[in-house]
């Protein structure tokens, strides 16, 4: 798998994107949003419109995206004069962040009166807007009529977001943040493997109780886990994601189901998995919990305390031992013996993979280096930021299923 500067998977790197900056306070924003896409390995053309213009000057842009900005539909820089056609020809998509009411109407009605606006009627690429103004404006039944023409149109309309607006208001007509952006663009040039396909994933550690404020658990902190429902939900999948306690967003468009304990999980899980086609395992589950959780606070008073530990259910055990059970990816963390323990876990687990890490080399951190095992060997994954090592984990998966068309697909990633 190729790599990057910013350790993203490649869906961005080498595309051509036309940015239009409308003129919405949030074109503050579009200047971070270029900075990300140009750490990514987009190449970035900047088309400001004179409101956008107003908010963000050209240099800004030409600095960040490290390339000529567009502003004027009679520039000459273009050895033809027609910067309106050529700038989309080409490229990958148009996006237009932020994107004003006006500039909605504007594409909505199919108008050319600006460059922006003469790019839209005149690309061959998609489009996608990100929409941001006052609340009233968004919710304004012309703005939505305009929202639902160019959804009709087949216009991606990202966000808006709700919460606090710069006029000092509260409600929908946020721009959503440049990081969601990114997740939207990478999203959508992801190659779509698992579309019509549910996956289940559970991520974290459990936490088990000993008395109302104390907790056994350990140091996974669900980055991987979470990685890898990412990953599975931007190759299309309907993802699921059962998850012990951390401090991680939801990634986009994953359904997150948040439990503490190893039962609860267990219960989780075994509810949903029907219907899904992969399960896997990612959580740090605790093996063992207390036999007894004291209903009151346990009191420091003897020199010693022995706590009785219980086993817990082995939850990816019970899934694979199902009768119709899904595709079962298990998790092997180790401290020694690599090998030997990950390649026993998949047969005694009767796992169709298994992935295999040295828990000093995983836990906590944002790179990892994994092994997978399965019924032809053992293919090791070169150390990469969890994000791309979830990528290589689900492209093996995808052609272990037979999804990758690798006539088509040969050297994409
Ligand atoms: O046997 P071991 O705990 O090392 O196996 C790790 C794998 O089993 C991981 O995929 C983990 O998510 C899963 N597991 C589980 N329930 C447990 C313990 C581990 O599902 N109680």
């Amino acid at each position: 798998m190729e790599r990057n500067e910013s350790g993203a998977p490649p869906f961005l790197f080498g595309r051509r994107i036309v940015l239009g900056v409308t003129g919405g306070v949030a074109a503050y924003k579009a200047a971070e949003l270029v900075r990300r896409l140009v750490k990514a390995g987009a190449q970035v053309d900047v088309v400001l419109t004179p409101g956008g213009a107003h908010f963000v000057t050209p240099t800004t842009f030409q600095a960040l995206s490290g390339r000529p900005v567009w502003c004027d539909p009679w520039d000459e820089r273009r050895a033809n004069a027609m910067a309106h056609i050529d700038l989309t020809r080409g490229a990958d998509l148009l996006l237009v962040a932020p994107c004003t009411a006006d500039a909605m109407a504007r594409f909505a009605q199919g108008q050319a009166d600006d460059l922006l606006a003469t790019l839209a009627l005149a690309r061959a690429c998609p489009m996608a807007v990100a929409p941001a103004m006052n609340r009233q404006m968004w919710l304004h039944p012309a703005t939505q009529r305009n929202r639902e023409r160019l959804v009709a149109d087949g216009v991606l309309v990202w966000g808006p977001a709700e919460g606090e607006q710069a006029c000092g208001e509260t409600g929908p007509g946020r721009m959503i943040e440049p990081e969601e952006i990114v997740a939207r663009l990478e999203a959508f040039f992801a190659p779509k493997w698992f579309s019509g396909h549910a996956v289940l994933v559970t991520a974290g550690p459990t936490y088990e109780p000993l008395d109302p404020v104390r907790v056994l658990t350990n140091l996974s902190s669900g980055k991987m886990g979470y990685a890898l429902a990412q990953a599975f939900a931007q190759a299309g999948a309907a993802v699921t994601l059962v998850s012990g306690p951390v401090s991680l967003p939801t990634p986009l468009g994953v359904t997150r189901v948040d439990v503490t304990t190893a039962e609860q999980m267990r219960a989780a899980v075994l509810e949903r998995v029907p219907g899904h086609r992969i399960f896997a395992s990612v959580a740090a589950v605790a093996d063992y919990r207390p036999a007894r959780v004291s209903p009151q606070k346990i009191k420091k008073g003897a020199e010693r305390l022995t706590l009785e530990l219980v086993r817990n259910p082995d939850i990816l055990a019970e899934v694979a031992a199902l009768p119709e059970p899904p595709w079962c990816i298990g998790f092997a963390a180790e401290s020694e013996n690599l090998d030997e323990y990950a390649e026993r876990k998949r047969r005694e687990k009767g796992l169709q993979l298994v992935v295999g890490n040295l828990v000093q080399e995983a836990m906590g951190r944002d790179e990892n280096t994994v092994v997978l095992y399965d019924e032809n060997g053992r293919i090791p994954l070169p150390t990469a930021d969890k994000v791309q090592v979830a990528w290589g984990i689900v492209r093996h998966v995808a052609q272990r299923l037979g999804l990758i068309d690798t006539a088509v697909e040969r050297g994409d990633l």
